[in-house]
């Protein structure tokens, strides 16, 4: 059966033992509860919506340590986790660290080296694998010694614990100090059609043929209102306003990996199709510049 998902074509994450996903993935923060706190309200509608992704072609799914915290990792293991040498049949789940959590939409970042490792060796745990397909530093923490924090996370690769290394929320410069360190096969951004402050550090990935992961794609909702500014592309395109920002995504660089998030399993069918939307030209023009929302 034809896979919507498997439409926006394929992107290889990294050199040394690359691993190929299809590009449009599926973020698994919006699977927690409110405040990216404790549980989802219905925990099986949760397990739905990550099954379903994989029913849909998603091969790429986006988590981190403190979405719940834990929640989120523990809900991706209880879906998708069949045991054996190759636990997800192939889906590469991609996590985080580095990031720590004291309450709803509280997020602090603690960067030391002891602490990075605790992460990775935690989520090893939690996700029931030997090693990590793609582990991202959430933020770099400003009161550690860059360094420091890039040293464990290459010692770590080193001993096996992570396969791929990717960045979070970091400037051209940061990504290519890290560059010194270790190969970086992803950087994960915000970045959406009304928020481009980060098109610099797209186009330099593009280049370098490193992975853009653009975080909050679908922005707030007025840009993906029925009646808001993605409308009239939407009605001749004859898909909706959240299918053309996804749409637009895929369409902008061959390096963009978009990860929409949800927690509903109307709204995955609906991200997971915006694959099988091609924008025309007067489209793509018409976007080139930052949409405004209200
Ligand atoms: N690196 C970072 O610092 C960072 C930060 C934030 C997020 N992320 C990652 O990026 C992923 C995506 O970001 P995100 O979840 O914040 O933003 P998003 O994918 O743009 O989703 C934003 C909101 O849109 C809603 N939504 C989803 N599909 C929709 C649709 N078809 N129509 C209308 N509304 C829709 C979702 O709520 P419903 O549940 O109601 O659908 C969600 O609350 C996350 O899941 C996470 O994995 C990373």
């Amino acid at each position: 059966m034809t896979k919507p998902v498997h439409s926006s074509g394929s992107f290889t994450l990294g050199t040394t033992d690359p691993l190929t996903v299809y590009r449009l993935g599926f973020g698994a923060m919006r699977i927690t509860g409110a405040g990216i706190w404790g549980d989802p309200p219905d925990h099986d509608v949760a397990i739905r919506v990550v099954r379903e992704a994989v029913d849909l072609g998603v091969d790429f799914i986006d988590t981190a340590d403190s979405y719940g915290p834990f929640v989120s990792e523990d809900l991706i293991r209880e879906a998708l986790h069949r045991g054996g040498s190759d636990p997800y049949g192939g889906v590469i789940i991609a996590t985080k660290g580095g990031l720590t959590r004291h309450g709803p939409d509280e997020w602090a970042s603690v960067g030391r080296p002891e602490y990075l490792r605790q992460c990775v060796h935690m989520s090893l745990r939690r996700l029931g694998v030997d090693r990590i397909d793609l582990w991202q530093l959430h933020r770099i923490d400003p009161q550690v010694p860059e360094e420091d924090q890039l040293g464990v996370i290459k010692e770590m690769q080193d001993e096996g614990l992570i396969l791929h290394v990717g960045l979070s929320e970091v400037s051209i410069e940061e990504l290519e100090r890290a560059r010194q360190v270790m190969e970086i096969v992803s950087v994960q951004n915000l970045f959406h059609a009304g928020l481009r402050q980060s098109e610099a550090l797209l186009d330099h990935c593009t280049e370098q043929g490193i992975g853009f992961i653009p975080w909050f794609p679908l922005g707030n909702r007025a840009l993906v209102a029925a009646d808001g500014p993605l409308a009239a592309i939407a009605a001749r395109h004859d898909c909706t306003p959240a299918q053309v920002a996804l749409a637009w995504l895929l369409q902008r660089s061959p390096v963009m990996l978009p990860i929409p998030g949800t927690g509903s399993l109307e709204h995955l069918r609906e991200n997971c199709d915006a694959a099988l939307v091609t924008l025309d030209d007067a489209a793509m023009a018409e976007l080139a510049q930052a949409v405004e929302t209200a």
